[in-house]
């Protein structure tokens, strides 16, 4: 099978055509994120682990750029978002707060078809995040060093 060259204009094409079909565009997905990150930042469990973030425009910007390179295929993000969130000690608990607010701030703010299309991506990325970040919780007896035999 030959593979379809990613072009600019096939990039144009494709973020034109989800941009149609589900009323989000850059603009739109920004004052989402603001709202979205305005909840977060009050929220009793999540909000402490946004006081390190010294400046919010940069970090709205990282993220519009983020949410439009998955969501709109506009391929304008670089970064590494593993590595972001490696010192914030985030347990499943916190992503399950996240996800629960994104998906109520993105049923406010967007489309039907908009907040399906974000949300989608937000449950995919969170899992692979949360897989990355939170070392599976085994049972005891099935802990490495739980039954006394040491290797
Ligand atoms: C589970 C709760 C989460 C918390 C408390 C959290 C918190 C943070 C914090 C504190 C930063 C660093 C901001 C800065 O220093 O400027 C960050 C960066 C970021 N977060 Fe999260 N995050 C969470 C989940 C997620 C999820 C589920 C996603 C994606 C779906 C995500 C996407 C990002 C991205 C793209 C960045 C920027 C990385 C970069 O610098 O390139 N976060 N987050």
């Amino acid at each position: 099978m030959t593979a379809i060259p990613e072009t600019p204009d096939r990039r144009a094409a494709l973020t034109h055509e989800i941009a149609a079909r589900t009323g989000l565009g850059e603009d739109v997905i920004e004052s989402f994120l603001r709202a979205f990150y305005g909840a977060a930042r009050q929220d009793p469990l999540l909000g402490p682990a946004f006081v390190g973030v010294e400046d919010w425009e940069r970090h709205i910007a990282t993220l519009t750029r983020f949410w439009g390179s998955v969501a709109l295929m506009t391929g304008g993000y670089h970064g590494q978002p593993m590595r972001a969130h490696t010192t914030l000690a985030l347990t499943p608990t916190h992503f399950a707060r996240w996800l629960d607010l994104f998906e109520r701030t993105a049923r406010e703010h967007l489309s039907p078809e908009g907040a399906e299309h974000m949300l989608e991506r937000a449950r995919r990325i969170a899992r692979s995040l949360e897989m990355g970040l939170i070392p599976l919780a085994l049972p005891a007896a099935k802990r490495p060093m739980a039954s006394g035999v040491h290797p």
